[in-house]
């Protein structure tokens, strides 16, 4: 069965993946990107099956009204994929204010008003899958990746809400974890903060010196064909964990925090309310 696929972020990477699958599969997309000529070549081969859109997802109005033309123009979209984002990388107090604010308009806000974009869209169509690239980072955080991990802890919680919001139109939600994908992420899309000294010889800095040679193992032509099999499975789980390094990470990160959490149950259980008498 053809799906019609709404995108963010289809220059490179994850989102530039997906958009090749599905056109290749016969699916129908619309594109969204900062840059439309990246794009050239598959509008040469695929024609009208490729919509494409120009929008930075942090200008609201125009994403609202790039949503809109979408629709009108597919009629009908079964799949969106919130995807466009990169990390700003550095320890919490190196960054400039503007970095910080730039991190969170990306990867956060404009997550939050796609949402909201497409939902009266898929609520009057009778439903659809929104899915959020987020990160195994949305679940776990390490020195370095504080501010960029809050922004995907963040459409965690977005997400996990809206899920319960709108079941009842028939819109199904996805959180999708990727581990490490070899794409522009770690090299020109990353935002690096300006290092400061006095991190140096502390875990920050080790991260710092370690991060040029992280083995990233994560593929993204599998990625992109995992996310595709999960809309087409019709399951849509309300998380996708992809990537052998962030499996055991995140499993062991969330079984350490529920270990901490029943070791304080008493502590919980006691600062209740006395009961009325
Ligand atoms: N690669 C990883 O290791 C990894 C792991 C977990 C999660 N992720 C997530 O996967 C998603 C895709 O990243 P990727 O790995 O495919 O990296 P990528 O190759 O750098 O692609 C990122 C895409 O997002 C776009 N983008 C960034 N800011 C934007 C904005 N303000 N408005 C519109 N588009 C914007 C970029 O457009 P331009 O070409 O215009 O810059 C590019 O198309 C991101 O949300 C990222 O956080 C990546």
């Amino acid at each position: 069965m053809s799906r019609n696929w709404f995108i963010t972020g289809t220059s490179s990477g994850i989102g530039r993946q997906l958009t090749e699958q599905l056109l290749a599969r016969g699916d129908r997309v619309a594109a969204t990107l900062r840059r439309p000529g990246a794009l050239d070549d598959l509008r040469a081969t695929y024609g009208d099956a490729l919509w494409i859109g120009q929008v930075d997802v942090t200008d609201t109005v125009g994403l609202r009204s790039v949503v809109d033309a979408a629709f009108a123009a597919l009629g009908r979209i079964d799949a969106v994929v919130s995807n466009a984002g990169y990390g700003a990388i550095g320890a919490l107090e190196e960054f400039a204010d503007a970095q910080i604010d730039r991190q969170i308009a990306t990867n956060f806000t404009g997550s939050v008003q796609l949402a909201r974009a497409v939902i009266p869209h898929l609520r009057a169509q009778g439903g659809g899958q929104f899915l959020q690239i987020a990160s195994a980072l949305g679940q776990t955080a390490s020195p370095m990746t504080a501010l960029y991990a809050a922004t995907k802890w963040a459409v965690e919680g977005m997400c996990e809400g809206l899920a319960m919001e709108v079941g009842a139109f028939g819109i199904k939600v996805t959180i999708v974890e990727p581990g490490a994908i070899r794409t522009d992420f770690g090299s020109r899309s990353a935002d690096a903060a300006a290092p400061m000294a006095v991190y140096d010889g502390t875990p920050v800095d080790r991260v710092r010196k370690m991060s040029a040679d992280y083995p990233v193992r994560g593929d993204p032509v599998k990625m992109a064909a995992a996310i595709i099999r999960c809309v087409e499975g019709g399951e849509a789980p309300l998380r996708l964990l992809l990537g052998s390094d962030a499996w055991p990470r995140v499993t062991g990160v969330v079984q350490a925090r529920l270990d901490a959490w029943h070791a304080q149950k008493d502590v919980a259980f006691s600062t209740d309310l006395a009961p009325a008498s």
